[in-house]
């Protein structure tokens, strides 16, 4: 069965789906995007990452594709065509096609309409995460954080986070973690950073220019509210993080992953550490939970109705 991917208006086999060459996706990185998972059909903090696209649209005056029950329905159709239960779908907003040129397009002389911004999404399957973290655990490297002012803003310009990433998949680690001109942890090129520190406090990054507010972060921050852990967003400087009892990872599609060797060096005792095995299986459970229980917890979304 070929992977189908959703360009525009259109649902097409991969093989066919293509953009034009003026996307100023393609030309300027001008866009953003989201990455959701699927826990056994249904989408994982659906309304955390709806919010953040119009968020990042809005900070880069891109206006939305469609409407919000629209784009529910095409996300839903595009991880129906694909037969996906446990997974990730992409979706890609850009601003659209038009001559190049930096500033904004003009709206079209023709029609005196704007330039529609153009949608591509697609999406594949992903083994589901282990039952323990620790058959999760990853080694990372540090390293400097050379991104833009905005990290806040979910931008297709990922250069930086892709050469970062393939150091350290040269170096044999599964992450690299950025850290910025002060010292400080900015977090994963693809992952928000937490650590345990040597006192024993649960610490992650405030929100703010510097790190994507992540959906993952989000969520956990309720499951620590509601199981009464306590926690600091205060950054944490590269000392800090290398003195750290634990350290671990948290994305759409990484959950909890503990970072047990850093640059080289074991973190903490070198195994998942008891934090990290507890957020992880308060992060799992709601989403474990779901498949047995009519009762749709508050993590997990309805009515993705994937064929079996
Ligand atoms: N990455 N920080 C960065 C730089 C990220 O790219 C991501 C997500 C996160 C975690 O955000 P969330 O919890 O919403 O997934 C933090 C996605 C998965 C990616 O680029 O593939």
């Amino acid at each position: 069965m070929p992977r189908i991917a959703y360009v525009n208006g259109r649902y097409l086999p991969m093989s066919e789906a293509s953009v034009n060459v003026e996307d100023r996706g393609y030309q300027f990185a001008d866009g953003i995007y989201e990455v959701l998972a699927l826990a056994g059909g249904r989408f994982l903090d659906e309304a955390l990452h709806m919010a953040r696209l119009g968020r990042s649209l809005d900070a880069l005056g891109i206006a939305a594709p469609m409407g919000a029950a629209a784009l529910r329905l095409v996300l839903r159709e595009v991880v129906r065509r694909n037969r996906v239960r446990d997974g990730l779908l992409y979706l890609q907003v850009t601003r659209g096609v038009a001559r190049r040129e930096h500033a904004f397009p003009p709206p079209s002389k023709r029609t005196g309409r704007p330039v529609p911004p153009a949608l591509v999404v697609t999406c594949r399957s992903l083994a589901p995460p282990p039952h323990d973290p620790v058959d999760w655990a990853a080694a990372a490297i540090t390293a400097p954080d050379e991104r833009w002012a905005r990290c806040d803003i979910k931008s297709i310009a990922l250069l930086p986070n892709v050469l970062a990433k393939e150091r350290a998949r040269r170096e044999g680690a599964a992450e690299a973690i950025l850290v910025d001109r002060d010292g400080l942890v900015s977090e994963g090129a693809s992952t928000t950073v937490w650590v345990v520190d040597a006192a024993g406090t649960l610490r992650t990054r405030p929100l703010g220019h510097a790190i994507l507010p992540g959906c993952t972060r989000a969520a956990l921050v309720a499951e620590l509210d509601a199981a009464g852990i306590g926690f600091e967003e205060r950054a944490v400087a590269e000392h800090e993080l290398r003195a750290a009892r634990e350290v671990f990872l948290t994305s759409a599609t990484s959950w909890v992953r503990p970072v047990t060797r850093l640059d080289g060096v074991a973190v903490g005792d070198g195994t998942a550490g008891p934090v990290a095995r507890r957020l992880f299986a308060l992060l799992r459970n709601p989403v474990r939970d779901a498949a047995s229980s009519p009762a749709v917890p508050h993590r997990v979304s309805p009515g993705v109705a994937v064929p079996a």
